[in-house]
């Protein structure tokens, strides 16, 4: 038995939600560039749980469900302005989603029915925590989310209390499509790994969320935002990445382990961000992103990942830089419920074995011969 180091190359399960062919995304068989031009999130998120898309009534009944599921218990409320203020915005989602089980009485139903239902209220329930959550820490009070509106616009709304701007909500609904689901990641072997022992769907995410969180996963986002601070101006993006390039240092946001030529959802978040640049009369973080990709791509070969473009974007629809990684939970967990259900319709334990590497043949020494 010789381990493949990172499970790199290993078909570890089969599925019909998303595939990665030839350097091509698609979700049930259709090209993601058709569907960022195309399908709003909330089609996109039927399509991943149904394996079609909405007729216009299957739609509106969808957006019906998602406002009706989308208030939260007001413990859970009440619960998020105990956490810490400095609390890890992550971390907070993770426990808050471990927490909104409690309250659900149908958290521990297996039927398929209750399953879909719970999809849909994860689905709801995430964007009102994450914009609570990011409004109790700063001293506001949480906007009740609202009926009958998209889950970009409800969540834009919420975190800011205002009607956000059509621009702001075609923007997020279009970063939403774009990571809503990718195939066997990480966080979503993690959600399967989980709910194959027959755990619930609640279990699944909060699993999917802990592994959402590392930079090299859906941390990285955050990371560039960070790296892009850190340079601070158009001038100092060369001799700062030539420094980190010299030192072998890794530069966030570049790199896949599946895509070796470029993410096919790069360019629309590139485009995304010389848009938002252009609109807000500022292109700053865009040509410092522009000039680290040419450096990165230049000598490393590298090209940016979802996570690279997707920093400045969400920095210049004004959303902090700590939110980034929730935010693409909020679309995520899409996609993670989708494999949740598609698990459970054909469950088998999902359990592989080690080599063992460490030392054989030894004995027990009793503790007062330990040296
Ligand atoms: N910057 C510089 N060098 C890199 C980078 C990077 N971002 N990514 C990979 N490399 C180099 C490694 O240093 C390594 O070089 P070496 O062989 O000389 O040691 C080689 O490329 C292979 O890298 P691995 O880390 O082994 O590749 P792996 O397939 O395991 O990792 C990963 C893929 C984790 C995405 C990696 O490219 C990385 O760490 N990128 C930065 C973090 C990031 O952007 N993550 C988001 C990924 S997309 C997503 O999850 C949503």
């Amino acid at each position: 038995m010789t381990a493949t180091k990172g499970l790199e190359g290993i078909v570890a399960a089969a599925s019909s939600i998303s595939s990665i062919i030839d350097g091509v995304l698609t979700y049930r068989g259709i090209n993601i560039d058709e569907l960022a031009e195309q399908a709003t999130f909330e089609e996109v998120a039927y399509l991943l749980w149904h394996g079609k898309l909405p007729t216009q009534s299957e739609l509106d009944g969808l957006i019906a469900q998602l406002g009706e599921f989308a208030e939260v218990p007001s413990e859970v409320i009440e619960s998020l302005r105990l956490y810490p203020k400095d609390s890890n915005s992550m971390a907070a989602l993770r426990t808050v989603v471990s927490s909104l089980a409690l309250y659900d009485g149908e958290a521990n139903d297996m039927s398929r029915e209750a399953n879909v239902r719970k999809a849909v209220k994860l689905q709801a329930q995430l964007p009102t925590v994450v914009a609570a959550f990011a409004r109790i820490r700063q001293g506001l009070e949480p906007v009740a989310p609202k009926k009958g509106v998209g889950v970009a616009y409800n969540f834009l709304y919420m975190l800011s209390g205002k009607e956000p701007a059509q621009v702001a909500v075609e923007a997020m609904d279009k970063a939403l499509v774009l990571h809503a689901d990718h195939e066997l990641n990480a966080s979503t072997f993690a959600a399967r790994v989980t709910v194959a022992t027959l755990s619930d769907i609640y279990s699944g995410v909060v699993s999917a969320i802990g592994a959402l969180k590392g930079p090299l996963h859906g941390g990285a986002n955050e990371a560039v935002m960070v790296m892009l601070d850190d340079i601070g101006s158009l001038d100092n993006v060369e001799p700062y990445i030539q420094n980190k390039l010299n030192n072998k240092q890794k530069i966030m946001g570049f790199g896949h382990r599946v895509y070796k030529d470029g993410d096919p959802r790069a360019k629309h978040l590139q485009q995304m961000s010389r848009q938002l640049g252009e609109l807000n009369g500022d292109s700053t973080l865009y040509e410092m992103s522009v000039k680290i990709e040419d450096l990165v791509t230049g000598q490393k070969g590298l090209k940016p990942n979802v996570d690279f473009y997707s920093a400045s974007c969400y920095t210049m629809l004004g959303i902090p830089r700590d939110l980034f990684t929730p935010i693409f939970a909020i679309s995520r967990v899409s996609g993670w419920t989708a494999h949740v259900l598609e698990q459970f319709e054909d469950n088998r334990l999902i359990r592989p074995r080690a080599e063992y590497v460490g030392p054989v043949g030894q004995h027990y020494v009793p503790i007062a011969k330990r040296g």
